[in-house]
């Protein structure tokens, strides 16, 4: 029997974290005066001690501080504006095998399904209409499509849609083959990092699958010239704040161009199905430091984050997130890429509940914009 993730909370619907961004008073706590100015050098590029981050992400103070910096920050570097990214999960086949997720290799229960290039196209003509200027491919890694085929796909994508930006989310690949994306005309690529602890890392993924790989990656796709993100999921098995501290301490020093960052959220047909999902407050918490530490970094209220919780993704962008990535998949094989349980598909969480989604987002003061939305990071790397 798995020991449970201790930092579990009620964020499920109904739970007592629904008040999150209201009352959470510091109820006297020392440190209403430290947290201010610890929030403040943070936003100015300073790098806290352990004992520093230790106290910044145990979050024992008043959190609507940490959201309301964060919510100014982005505010200052990107407006209001909320940048959206057409979703298209091309393929649910993987051959990898990571503990946490549903489409792992060895779970016999997910339903498999790859998506053309027709397919796709299809996908990014709905979206061009529905006013998506990104569209990111993401799936499994599945070796079926070849380095070519990709390319051909970003190809015609690019030649369609020249205003249009590319994201490339497809995994672990050779350096040469995110060289040949580069030149076909991919702009930016997704590789979440999942922790920045070899050993975390390791306790989430089988034998085989390396920590060391997956940094190479990173370092790869940067060099090359992609705008880079990476991320972590919150409240995984086995983490705690010293992974958190690590990622943390990661981001400041591998200056990515995205992050995204998600509550882990069990899959019943995984090893961790026992396990806790990730706290809302916990995910907010990550979400807001991360803002401060990368201003100019941009940061999705993520999909996982609006599962746990039904306003979790206005609550992300009030802490300091600025994208949303609405599934643009064709609807008929949307619920086949289970990578955790009740995973949403379907209302503002599809690109075509774009008008809901405009609308919950210009209910809390910003708005979502037809723009490629590129990353104002420098590329240094
Ligand atoms: N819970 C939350 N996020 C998950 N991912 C995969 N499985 C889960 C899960 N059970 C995330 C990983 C991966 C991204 C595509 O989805 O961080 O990088």
């Amino acid at each position: 029997m798995p020991v449970l993730n201790d930092r579990a909370d009620s964020s499920m619907p109904g739970g007592e974290d629904n008040s999150v961004m209201i009352g959470s008073a510091d109820f006297g706590l020392p440190g209403g005066e430290k947290i201010r100015g610890l929030l403040h050098k943070l936003s100015e590029g300073y790098h806290p001690s352990e004992q520093e981050w230790r106290f910044l992400i145990a979050g024992e103070y008043d959190r609507n501080l940490l959201y309301t910096k964060a919510d100014e920050m982005r505010r200052k570097q990107y407006g209001t504006d909320i940048y959206i990214r057409g979703l298209i999960e091309i393929s649910s086949y993987c051959k990898n095998d990571c503990l946490y997720c549903g489409i792992r290799r060895s779970n016999s229960h997910a339903q498999r399904y790859r998506l053309s290039k027709e397919d796709i196209l299809s996908c990014c003509e709905q979206g061009y209409g529905l006013g998506f200027r990104t569209f990111v491919l993401q799936g499994g890694e599945d070796a079926y499509y070849t380095t070519k085929q990709v390319a051909g796909i970003v190809q015609s994508i690019k030649e369609r849609y020249p205003d249009c930006a590319v994201t490339l989310s497809l995994g672990e690949r050779e350096r040469t083959d995110y060289e040949v994306w580069y030149k076909a005309g991919a702009d930016r690529y997704l590789l979440r990092h999942e922790t920045a602890s070899k050993e975390h890392y390791q306790k989430l993924h089988p034998p085989g699958i390396t920590y060391e790989h997956r940094m190479q990656c990173l370092r790869d796709l940067k060099q090359i010239g992609y705008q880079t993100g990476c991320g972590f999921m919150v409240g995984s098995p086995f983490q705690g704040t010293e992974e958190l501290i690590a990622d943390m301490k990661f981001l400041q020093e591998f200056r990515p161009h995205m992050v995204g960052i998600g509550p882990f959220i069990p899959h019943y047909d995984t090893p961790f199905r026992e396990y806790a999902q990730g706290s809302l407050t916990q995910t907010l918490t990550m979400i807001a430091l991360t803002r401060l530490v990368l201003p100019k970094t941009l940061i999705p209220a993520t999909t996982a984050l609006g599962t746990i919780h039904p306003q979790g993704r206005e609550l992300g962008l009030q802490a300091g997130a600025n994208v949303v990535m609405p599934n643009l998949s064709p609807p008929a094989v949307r619920g086949q890429y289970s990578l955790y349980d009740n995973k949403r598909c379907t209302g503002d969480e599809a690109a075509e509940g774009l008008e809901e989604l405009k609308q919950c987002v210009a209910a809390i003061g910003y708005q979502i914009v037809v723009d490629k939305g590129d990353s104002r990071m420098k590329t240094d790397v």
